[in-house]
């Protein structure tokens, strides 16, 4: 018989529900996102946070049963992230998650929100495992070997910032508006990325680690000097820099993954993340799977980006293996999802890295 889950999806800014069947079809898939609350502050603020989460995500779930004309019997379980993320986020959401358990009746499955990335393309695509999954967001960015539902070694992560959000720190310094990721990517159209001779981090370094901290400190560097030079910038100098920045990114994202591929051997490349909509990185990623004999796989955008679809997926496959979650369930605000890989450097302002 048919599985249809509920996921339930609060650990960083977007309050979602979702129904999903294990034939892989979507029922209904709700984001709430609260760019709007956090747009005064240049990150996200983890109180304005849980307490949007805390009042959105009843409505949430309701839409999405509503959505996929289901009622709460109807399903078969309620799988929700359990982290990592903004605690109070997580917390409101795994609080939920048991209320609706304990007065169903149904099984409770808590998920790691990376896990929900990285079986993504099992639920767009149906791609078999193994494959390599290339996680590129606002808050994560690492190589992960997926060879089963709980199965994943990650090959190498960002050291420093996550690439989303070195997008958004360059908008920022260049006085383009958030989220940074598609106004730089829209300014780079009309620019040389040639013109600045801009650094490719860790290259020269083995491995699948990489670095974009440096990468922003070079930008922020020609900026200064260009406006102590001409006393400001013009039109030509911020589109010349985001190109610069952009294929600097690309460049780099592409020599670890040609990397990784090669340590695997992964006959699919699978990306997520927010910064996958970026079409020079695209293109880039299209070509050095081609080069390795690899498919490329780059799930829909909406599935791409946070969204509960993807934590209903993670949930069914869980719970096929047999994973089963009592009410002592814990919130947690950082769970690798490859317990054995060294643990990733601070975290993003967007919630834990790893
Ligand atoms: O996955 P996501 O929606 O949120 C999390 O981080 O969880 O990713 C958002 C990030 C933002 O930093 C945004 O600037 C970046 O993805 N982004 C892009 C593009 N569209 C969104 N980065 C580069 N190019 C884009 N076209
Ligand atoms: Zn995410």
């Amino acid at each position: 018989m048919a599985l249809t889950f509920l996921g339930i999806e609060s650990s960083c800014d977007d309050t979602a529900a979702a129904v999903v069947r294990d034939d892989r079809d979507i029922l209904a898939s709700v984001v709430a996102g609260q760019t709007a609350l956090h747009a005064d502050f240049g990150g996200v603020v983890p109180e304005i946070a849980a307490r949007a989460h805390a009042e959105k995500l009843d409505a949430c779930v309701e839409e999405a049963l509503s959505q996929a004309g289901l009622r709460l019997a109807d399903l078969d379980g309620i799988a929700v992230t359990a982290g990592p993320g903004l605690i109070g986020g997580v917390l409101s959401g795994v609080m939920l998650a048991k209320g609706l358990a304990i007065g169903s009746g149904l099984p409770l499955i808590g998920v790691n929100h990376l896990a929900g990335h990285a079986l993504t393309p099992r639920l767009t695509d149906g791609v078999a495992y193994p494959y390599l999954m290339l996680l590129v967001s606002g808050g994560h960015c690492q190589f992960l070997s997926v060879t089963g539902p709980d199965s994943f070694t990650r090959l190498g992560g960002t050291i420093d910032d996550a690439p989303g959000e070195a997008f958004d720190k360059i908008a920022k310094l260049l006085g383009l508006p958030q989220p940074g990721g598609p106004s730089v990517e829209a300014a780079a159209r009309a620019g040389n990325p040639r013109r600045f001779a801009l650094p490719r981090p860790l290259l020269d370094r083995p491995g699948c680690d990489l670095s974009f901290s440096g990468l922003k400190t070079a930008v922020l560097r020609q900026r200064d000097d260009l406006a102590a030079a001409q006393g400001g910038l013009h039109e030509q100098d911020r589109a010349d820099l985001c190109a610069g920045f952009q294929a600097a990114v690309a460049d780099v994202l592409a020599e670890k993954t040609r990397r990784a591929l090669a340590q695997t051997g992964a006959p699919v490349l699978a990306v997520a993340g927010g910064v996958a909509a970026n079409q020079t990185l695209r293109a880039a990623l299209q070509t050095i799977a081609a080069e390795a004999g690899a498919a490329f796989l780059a799930p829909p955008l909406r599935l791409c980006t946070d969204n509960a679809a993807m934590i209903a997926w993670a949930g069914i496959e869980a719970y096929n293996a047999g994973q089963r979650d009592g009410m002592d369930l814990a919130a947690r605000p950082r769970w690798p999802l490859d317990q054995n890989a060294a643990p990733m450097l601070g975290a993003g302002k967007k919630g834990a890295k790893a």
